[in-house]
């Protein structure tokens, strides 16, 4: 079995799917998308309430259901050589997740479901409701406000064989659960084919990485990790499954929440930061969340560079003051790369970022709604986030509540993250004048990202789930 040590220190270059040595069984056992997104245009995710009555044909069906359509990390990646090679598509990619009721309902005792505070709460629950500053549940999406103990994820390239897929899965599920809510997401992309959220910035660019694939090409393509490590241990995002049926079955936990963007709001709000600040709107965007829309980071330009990966090797070692970069820019908030070292006098630079490093998330989010953001929808559209972690308490929650949703970090006066900060703060944020210089000015922007449900869950290894009937 593995160690500790084993999933805290991964080989240099990562894990190789195809010479995985003693992460062989692990990655077979783990199911995809945690480690590595899917990277499918379109996905459905299917919210599940078990039939107590049934309880016996649930589990065949989610036995036969894993068996047919989850793919495990390993498959995940043998399908994306053969994808590189001879172009043959992967087909539909499904995923299993379970709430801590659903683990309930489905007759697991206490000690076998998976232990994680916030998870065995719920993201109902009061305490983490008020911790995390989100709305009241009754202002919830109706769906969200059931109980939810099962979330079924489908995704393919194909929109057609999806929904025809997700036609015959809801007819299978008939007997044995009820969907109680539906979300249908897709990728998003701007005119280079780059991938990106409604406000229309470049997404999904910084990720925690741990397959030797995705190592190598940012060693060679981004300057081999001289300003920012991205590489991660599996001790950040891997937990042993209690019920997995090998040594080494794995899951993740998965937080789930639904965030609507007003697109209309949040353009108009940048153009009066720009305004105000009279530099041009797009260096106004680039402030809110520390990349321009094409991805260039903000503190190492104040102009976009258009590359077409924008890099990840940069910190802020060269922005102290954060002049260039506002320290409240929604990646210098989620991410400081480094500063909480530096404000903070002990315990020294270089286990402060050990710790901070240990706060993140896996982001594997689609959007959902309107599909031409041009159109600058008001409701109704945004970001299905979803995050991988070993634990929700230090890395979402602690991102969401102690950064982004605290107006003292990094320091007093910083002001709450511009993009998805909830809560009350009285501090308006000071914003550079001029890119680089120390004038500044305050300007209040508002929060466009309204939060309209979510869930905990756990992603089972895949043989706890066909050993369930
Ligand atoms: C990065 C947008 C919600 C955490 C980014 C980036 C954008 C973005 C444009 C830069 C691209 C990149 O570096 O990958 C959004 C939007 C959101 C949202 C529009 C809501 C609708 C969240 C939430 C969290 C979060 C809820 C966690 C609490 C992060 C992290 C990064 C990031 C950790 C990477 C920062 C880095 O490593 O430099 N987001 N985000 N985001 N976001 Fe968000």
């Amino acid at each position: 079995a593995l160690t500790e040590e084993d999933l805290k220190q991964l080989p240099e270059e990562g894990i190789d799917p195809e010479n995985s040595g003693k992460y062989q069984t692990l990655i077979e056992d783990l199911q995809g998308n945690i480690l590595k997104g899917h990277g499918r245009d379109y996905s459905v995710h299917l919210f599940l309430q078990w039939k107590p009555e049934h309880i016996n044909e649930a589990k065949q069906w989610l036995k036969t259901f894993t068996q047919t359509y989850v793919k495990s990390a390993k498959k995940q990646s043998d399908e994306a050589v053969r994808y590189r090679q001879e172009g043959l598509s992967g087909g539909v990619f499904g995923n299993v997740f379970l709430s801590r009721k659903g683990y309930e309902v489905l007759g697991f005792e206490p000690f076998q479901i998976p232990f994680d505070q916030p998870f065995r709460m719920g993201m109902k629950s009061n305490d983490i409701r008020s911790s995390l500053a989100d709305p009241e549940v009754k202002d919830w999406e109706k769906g969200y406000q059931n109980d939810l103990h099962a979330l079924i994820l489908v995704a393919d390239d194909d929109i057609i064989d999806l929904l025809q897929m997700v036609n015959q899965i809801s007819q299978e599920l008939r007997l044995v659960a009820e969907i109680v809510h539906r979300e249908d997401g897709f990728i998003l992309r701007n005119k280079a084919g780059q991938i990106i959220e409604h406000f229309g910035f470049v997404d999904g660019v910084s990720q925690p990485l741990f397959i030797k694939r995705d190592i190598v090409k940012a060693q060679t393509n981004d300057g081999n990790f001289s300003q920012w490590d991205s590489r991660a241990g599996l001790d950040i995002i891997l937990v042993k499954d209690p019920n997995g049926q090998t040594e080494d079955s794995y899951g993740s936990y998965l937080v789930y929440r639904k965030l609507e963007q007003n697109v209309k709001g949040f353009r108009e709000d940048q153009r009066n930061l720009a305004q105000r600040l009279n530099i041009k709107d797009d260096l106004a965007g680039a402030l809110v969340v520390g990349r321009f829309y094409d991805g260039t980071p903000v503190t190492k330009s104040d102009i976009p560079t258009y590359a077409v990966t924008p890099t990840n090797n940069f910190n802020y070692d060269e922005d102290i003051a954060a002049t260039k970069c506002p320290f409240h820019a929604h990646i210098r908030k989620t991410n400081p790369r480094g500063d909480t070292g530096r404000v903070e006098s002990s315990p020294g630079f270089d286990e402060s970022l050990t710790i901070e490093k240990n706060h993140r998330i896996a982001r594997r989010a689609i959007s959902y709604g309107e599909n031409d953001p041009t159109k600058e929808p008001e409701t109704g559209s945004g970001l299905l986030f979803l995050c991988f972690q070993a634990d929700i308490e230090n890395q979402f929650n602690f991102i969401q509540t102690r950064w982004a949703n605290a107006d003292r970090f990094v320091k007093v006066g910083v002001g709450l993250d511009p993009l998805i900060g909830q809560g009350q703060s009285a501090i308006d944020p000071e914003w550079p004048t001029k890119w680089g210089e120390s004038e500044t000015q305050e300007y209040h922007f508002k929060l466009w990202v309204t939060m309209k449900g979510g869930e905990y869950f756990f992603a089972p290894s895949i043989s706890s789930l066909t050993n369930l009937a």
